[in-house]
């Protein structure tokens, strides 16, 4: 199995993970063969990469929640975001069911590292996001041994991050490509739109509604809306800002491709201290996959092949199917543990 690019499939090629469409439904399962016109719908669909069987064996991918309890979060979100729409205040019921559910899952699941492998469409890319933030930014509070209490206003602020878009063009929210600037000061009020309206909801907790508030702000002062600094942004949102940008740049898009953990990693640790919380940082590092199951490495030794285990306590680690020797040549397939083997390192990496 292993993830292509929706451009570069073929007729012939086995889906290997079911992918949904927006309400949820099964729009193409494991073991279906394609056919140019499947192909052409997943373009249409705006659906950027899929996984396709191949020879290179089967692996399970850990996720640390379900994909009914995905799909059912995501659906809850659309259902609310269109119902209030129309004018309805935001179902603070459902979405809490939602979230409960999903701490339940991530709390069952605390022996495996995350790795977000979900397969979004144009429309349902915001949803998608919204709950991979809250699965990432749980994670961190529960490494950082939060009370479930807490877990749950941080989870649900965390969910809801971006519900002030919903006041936002869309036009302005699809654009591809670099924003003019005053369509960049539209974007910018979605957090306090997204506060406004939680604000008048009498029972929404009080932390989770700063989390939308404040996930854009940055410690340094650079942030928006209130530039706020250092500890006066409340340490909710300061794990919702990794979590958002972690999301938004590892996100594969049909216009632009995301990049792999072990990068999005290098990357929020380039920005570290100016933009975000430094002890919040190493917790959520500690939690990811940087080399998911299903991506290619290569090893120090010239060596190559696939991931099929990660070492939760070693996340640079993982287990390593060898399937090219050190000049390229196909070998007979082995597997490397990283753990045991700590002379060998990945050195480079793609899906
Ligand atoms: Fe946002």
């Amino acid at each position: 199995m292993r993830r292509i690019r929706t451009e570069q499939l073929k007729p012939g090629m086995i889906i290997a993970r079911p992918i949904y469409s927006d309400d949820g439904k099964i729009l193409l399962n494991s073991g279906v063969e394609l056919k140019e016109h499947f192909i052409l719908r997943l373009e249409q669909l705006g659906i950027a990469s899929v996984y396709i069987q191949d020879d290179l064996g089967d692996y399970e991918i850990p996720e640390v929640i379900s994909e009914a309890t995905r799909v059912k979060a995501i659906q809850t979100l659309r259902n609310s975001v269109n119902q209030m729409r129309l004018g309805k205040t935001l179902d603070l019921t459902s979405v809490e069911e939602s979230v409960t559910k999903i701490i339940d899952e991530v709390l069952d699941n605390d022996d495996v590292l995350i790795s977000l492998t979900d397969i979004r469409s144009f429309d349902n890319y915001t949803y998608g996001h919204c709950v991979n933030v809250a699965i990432l930014s749980l994670v961190c509070g529960i490494s950082m041994g939060m009370s479930k209490a807490d877990l749950k206003q941080l989870t649900l602020g965390a969910m809801l991050h971006d519900i002030g878009k919903i006041k936002i063009p869309e036009e302005i929210l699809k654009k591809p490509g670099r924003l003019t600037t005053e369509e960049y000061e539209t974007v910018v009020k979605h957090a306090a739109f997204g506060y406004e309206i939680v604000k008048k909801i009498p029972r929404f907790p009080r932390r989770a509604a700063l989390v939308i508030y404040q996930h854009h702000e940055r410690i340094n002062g650079s942030g928006y809306p209130q530039k706020l600094k250092g500890e006066q942004i409340d340490l909710f949102a300061r794990i919702a800002a990794i979590a958002d940008v972690y999301d938004a740049i590892t996100a594969d898009r049909v216009y632009q491709k995301g990049i792999l953990p072990s990068e999005a990693i290098r990357v929020l640790k380039g920005l570290g201290s100016f933009h975000f919380d430094l002890d919040v940082l190493s917790h959520f590092v500690k939690n990811i996959a940087l080399y998911p199951v299903g991506s290619s490495v290569v090893l120090s030794d010239g060596t190559s092949g696939v991931v099929v285990d990660v070492n939760k306590r070693y996340p640079a680690r993982p287990i390593v199917r060898v399937l090219f020797d050190g000049k390229g040549k196909k070998c007979e397939p082995y597997e490397v543990d990283l753990m045991k083997n700590q002379e060998l390192e990945v050195t480079s990496t793609s899906w």
